[in-house]
């Protein structure tokens, strides 16, 4: 049985709308979601036993079973058990490039790739759709990161439609290495202050703009793309984290177009091309110098999970 080395890209959202409380406690959503190239490292070693071992290089990532990755696994041993009998468990190891509760999907494309990992090694011939059936049950952005690029993103975020890709942009993130916001906080509370209030409901309403951002993508106009970038979590997470609303100013100081990913804290600018987004780094890191601060150039992709190496 061979071995794989598979690449695992990070999201951002171009675009995130709430458009309602669910009675399951989530939320139904309407997003763009976009893959880029900065990306971990998962690699998986076939194990001579039933067993799952996970390691990971970062020391805020748990190597036990409440690891994505860890559950992902599992849930393909429990799933194919007569699979498992004749191959044998796996070991997971992961290189962490990603930040960890940043808003860029780290943790869920990690499970990704395990889920296609182990759908290569146990030769199961599932289909891109039967992963991601599997992967909404660990997670709402699992099942985008199994085929990433540029996707509407509906329901609980599981929910899938192509879009034409957007390979052209160049990405500048930033994040303060010690902040991190819990995604769950950032829904309830959005759900507290405007889903239970039909005035601020009303005047939310008012500012959404999917329509004019699909079409944007359609007509590949990058600068319309940047103007209607759009993420109602902001509204909640902005004003409790003054850092993050400072480096979305920076950002759009800079002229460019910026935006928070997911529940935050990482803030996104897009630039066209690399040379420019190495400038807006360089001026970032003149703007704030807090040895805190972490910048990343980084490009869209049109995938999430790549096989970067096979050895026997
Ligand atoms: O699905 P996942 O476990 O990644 O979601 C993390 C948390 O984000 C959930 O516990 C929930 O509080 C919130 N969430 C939500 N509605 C969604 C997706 C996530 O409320 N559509």
């Amino acid at each position: 049985m061979h071995s794989y080395s598979l690449m695992a890209s990070a999201k951002i959202n171009l675009y995130l709308e709430i458009i309602g409380a669910r009675p399951d406690g989530y939320h139904d959503l309407a997003m763009v979601l976009q893959s880029i190239d900065l990306a971990d490292q998962i690699d998986l070693r076939p194990l001579g036993t039933n067993a799952i071992h996970l390691h990971c290089d970062h020391p805020e990532v748990p190597q036990d079973e409440s690891n994505l990755a860890y559950k992902a696994a599992a849930l393909m041993a429990e799933t194919f058990p007569d699979v498992l009998a004749k191959y044998g468990g796996v070991e997971i190891t992961i290189q962490k490039r990603i930040p960890v509760g940043a808003g860029l999907a780290g943790g869920s494309t990690n499970a990704a790739a395990v889920l296609v990992g182990l759908n290569l090694m146990w030769n199961l011939k599932l289909s891109d759709k039967q992963l991601q059936d599997l992967g909404s049950l660990l997670g709402s952005d699992v099942p985008f990161c199994i085929v990433g690029g540029t996707k509407l993103a509906t329901g609980r975020g599981e929910c899938l439609s192509s879009l034409p890709v957007l390979d052209d942009f160049y990405v500048v993130l930033g994040k303060y290495r010690s902040l991190c916001v819990s995604t769950a906080w950032a829904y309830q509370t959005f759900r507290h202050q405007y889903l239970t209030n039909e005035l601020a409901r009303e005047n939310r309403q008012q500012e959404v703009c999917l329509e004019k951002m699909m079409s944007a993508i359609k007509d590949r106009n990058n600068g319309q793309i940047g103007q209607l970038l759009h993420n109602d979590l902001e509204r909640v997470v902005l004003p409790e984290y003054p850092q993050v609303q400072q480096l979305r100013d920076e950002f759009r100081g800079l002229g460019c177009a910026g935006m928070m990913s997911g529940s935050g804290p990482t803030v996104f600018a897009l630039t066209n091309s690399q040379t420019q987004a190495q400038q807006v780094l360089e001026s970032m890191k003149i703007a704030i110098p807090d040895p805190d601060l972490d910048l990343w150039v980084s490009k869209f992709r049109d995938s999430s999970i790549r096989v970067s190496s096979l050895t026997k």
